[in-house]
């Protein structure tokens, strides 16, 4: 397999002794990022790793008119060894590629991507925190840096990938959150770009959280942008009902849903912990009916963040329905458990998901050494 050349110089600032108290996300950075560059004709070229420091770019850069832009999120893991997982990174990049085609934008191999996301997490692994369910987030991007205002593809791009330490979702434990179910704003339409990890579906989705929130609500749940009726996603994470304690409910891939790698470990998972699942379209109002008959016994969104984000109540329509007791349920706790035992590798992992980076054992975080 061809091996990606990167060339790496010295990063800026040293390893912290300790990190920033409280970390929040995606609020520090750690010292390196990874650059490359793409071209029409040339292909992408100079990959580098290289001090965390601002873009110098061109206003006239396409990125800030047209938009060309596209992301992706996932995470480095500290094992109880004091080595790292990535989980599922190949799938993070096809996803970064599939976004990449609908934003008319370069794909890149899938090797190369996860090997520079490797090298990188490699090099910087001290920043990597320690507290118990804290992780490292990775942030691949690629932006259109041609400079024209003409509405056309870009012929050249951006990559960059920068890492960030972030502190648990739940610091406390797991906590409910409120659902404002949107029936105005929509996040995006089927033959949009909701499939696809750009930047354009979440500046959209804004307004309407912002909205949620003044209401006293935090998050939105998204409904289909053609009939408003049919549950798409709740913030920016996929969501799944609870049955009787035992039945797993998702909507299915429709074309404005983000096809999350939560949610297919998920459905892959569950059936192993004995629960059944489904993936079909589910109306919204069907739905609020068996929360409020009980039927629906949990909710919660799923994603890379959080992992699992229980749904204590949703309002809809001036009207609030609570999820079962309001509180996070046994399904959620099993669920985020078992995920989180391989993601951490503080268990076998039987579906080969998670990608192991070595590292030196005389330069293990300091998390591995307390
Ligand atoms: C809109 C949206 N839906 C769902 C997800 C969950 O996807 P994943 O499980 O791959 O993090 C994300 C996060 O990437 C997202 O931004």
């Amino acid at each position: 397999m061809k091996k990606l050349e990167i060339r790496v110089e010295p990063g800026q600032r040293p390893a912290p002794q300790a990190l920033p108290d409280p970390l929040g996300f995606g609020r520090h950075f750690t010292s390196r990022m990874f650059t490359r560059h793409y071209s029409t004709g040339q292909g992408w070229h100079d990959a580098a790793i290289g001090p965390y420091k601002p873009l110098v770019i061109d206003p006239a850069a396409e990125v800030f008119h047209c938009g060309q832009m596209i992301f992706e999120g996932t995470k480095a893991y500290l094992r109880p060894d004091g080595n790292l997982n990535l989980f599922r990174p190949e799938m993070n990049a096809e996803r970064f590629n599939r976004s990449a085609e609908r934003m008319a934008m370069p794909v890149m191999d899938v090797g190369e991507h996860v090997q520079a996301i490797t090298e990188l997490v490699r090099l910087e692994h001290a920043w990597v925190p320690r507290a118990e369910g804290a992780a490292l987030y990775i942030r691949p991007v690629m932006i259109a840096t041609e400079n024209t205002l003409e509405v056309r593809a870009s012929r050249r791009f951006l990559h960059f990938i920068i890492l960030s330490p972030v502190a648990p979702y739940f610091a406390g434990g797991f906590k409910p959150v409120s659902v404002f179910v949107s029936d105005d704003f929509v996040r995006t339409v089927r033959g949009g770009t909701g499939e696809a990890k750009t930047p354009g579906n979440y500046a959209g989705s804004l307004c309407g959280t912002e909205k949620a929130i003044a209401a006293g609500y935090q998050q939105v749940l998204w409904l289909d942008a053609v009939e408003r009726r049919y549950v798409d996603e709740v913030g920016a994470m996929n969501i799944a009902l609870v049955y009787d304690g035992k039945h797993i409910r998702t909507p299915a891939l429709s074309g404005g849903i983000l096809p999350g790698i939560t949610r297919d470990s998920l459905l892959r998972l569950a059936p192993d912990l004995g629960y059944t699942v489904q993936q079909d379209r589910i109306d919204i109002l069907e739905a609020l009916r068996d929360v409020a008959s009980g039927k629906i016994t949990e909710a919660f969104g799923i994603g890379t963040g959080a992992v699992i984000a229980p749904v204590g109540r949703f309002g809809y329509r001036g009207t609030d329905y609570v999820v079962g007791s309001g509180e996070p349920g046994p399904v959620a706790r099993n669920l985020f458990r078992s995920l989180t035992d391989i993601q951490y590798g503080r268990t076998a992992d039987p579906y080969g998901w998670t990608r192991l980076v070595e590292v030196a054992t005389a330069a293990k975080p300091a998390a591995a050494q307390a």
